[in-house]
């Protein structure tokens, strides 16, 4: 089955289409540009960029696929969580290609297209396995069973990871969106350079907290101001060092209480050069067998909309042209939200 999958939860706008070989297309139109002056993301220009994008992102997917939409078998389109507006575009964008079409339609939990992300390449990972999706808005640990078989083990109380690094760049002066910043700048850094917290990572659980690591940043640069050169360097692979160090420690104990011997990362912080290094030693160490997808698999993505949505529509799952979306949706539920009155 050929599916065309559709992604514009937040900022990027992407189509792709995979079939039963793999990924046959995979565009991203990253809107980075327009949000940065405004350091972060505004929810309406989002709306506006995507509805610019998505017709000559979607005819370019086709054509990089080398087909034309008379060979798309199927229509899947991320529906929750995200930004109402943003996925509202792609949503209506897929409902109406599927019924102009006649063609089967599935809405897609975004976290499930993140945790299904290391599938894309390298083959399949086997289930059970232990996933930590970590993104801009989301942290969580999750165990799979199968496609569609996710449970929570654990989840962030406050910030996501991918939060914590965004808003300590703004902080710290840097341009956003600051996790690749900080990545690049702590790779000369020193990560025991300052001693940040490790939210929650002495209490047993397996939920995360990053907001008091913010705060820790916040009254350092009070105390001591924005560093240069190599102190900015220092203080940076030091506050990533203090989310990797946590991140790692709650999924290998993750692991070790499903009492499975897989983990796959995703999400945009999975792109982090520290945490997979980080992630790729604790494995071996613990004889764990660790995925990690490809960078450009790990930020957002339409393949691993379309491959999370192909499966689903060939289990003979459809939604009707009252899908709607939400900005919040539990992954464990998964089902496509309510529709939007
Ligand atoms: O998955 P994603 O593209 O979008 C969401 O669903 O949120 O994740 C974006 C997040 C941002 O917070 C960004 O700063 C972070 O992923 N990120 C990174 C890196 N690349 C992207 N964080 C740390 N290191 C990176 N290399
Ligand atoms: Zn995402």
């Amino acid at each position: 089955m050929i599916v065309l999958g559709i992604e514009s939860s937040c900022d990027e706008t992407a189509a792709a289409v995979v079939d039963g070989g793999g990924v046959r297309s995979d565009v991203v139109s990253s809107q980075v540009d327009l949000h940065a002056r405004w350091g972060g993301v505004v929810p309406e220009i989002a709306s506006r960029a995507h509805l610019d994008r998505i017709g000559p992102v979607v005819r370019q997917a086709l054509r990089e696929a080398g087909i034309g939409l008379g060979s798309v078998e199927g229509v899947a389109v991320t529906c929750a969580p995200g930004l109402v507006g943003s996925l509202l575009v792609g949503v209506s964008y897929a409902k109406s290609l599927a019924f102009v079409r006649g063609l089967p339609l599935v809405g897609v939990h975004h976290l499930e297209g993140h945790l299904l992300a290391p599938f894309l390449s390298g083959g399949a990972p086997e289930f059970p396995f232990v996933a930590l999706v970590v993104s801009g808005g989301h942290t969580a640990l999750y165990r799979a069973d199968g496609f569609g078989e996710y449970r929570t083990l654990g989840e962030t109380r406050d910030d996501a990871a991918g939060e914590a690094f965004d808003k300590a760049a703004k902080l710290l002066g840097l341009p956003y969106p600051g996790g690749v910043v900080i990545d690049r700048l702590a790779r000369g850094g020193d990560p025991a350079a300052v001693r940040f917290p490790r939210g929650m990572v002495g209490k047993g659980g397996l939920d995360f907290s990053f907001s008091g690591l913010k705060t820790a940043l916040l009254q350092h640069v009070r105390t001591h101001g924005i560093p240069e050169g190599q102190g900015l360097a220092d203080l940076c692979a030091s506050y990533q060092e203090a989310i990797v160090d946590v991140l790692a420690r709650k999924t290998l104990k993750a692991a070790e209480r499903a009492g499975v011997g897989r983990i796959v990362l995703s999400g945009g912080v999975a792109a982090n050069s520290r945490l997979r290094e980080r992630m790729g030693r604790d494995g071996e160490r613990h004889g764990l067998s660790v995925r990690l997808p490809e960078g450009r698999h790990c930020t957002d993505n339409a393949a691993m909309i379309a491959y999370a949505g192909r499966q689903r529509l060939v289990g003979g799952e459809r939604h009707g042209l009252d899908l709607g979306v939400a900005s919040t949706s539990s992954l464990e539920r998964s089902i496509a939200p309510p529709p939007v009155a």
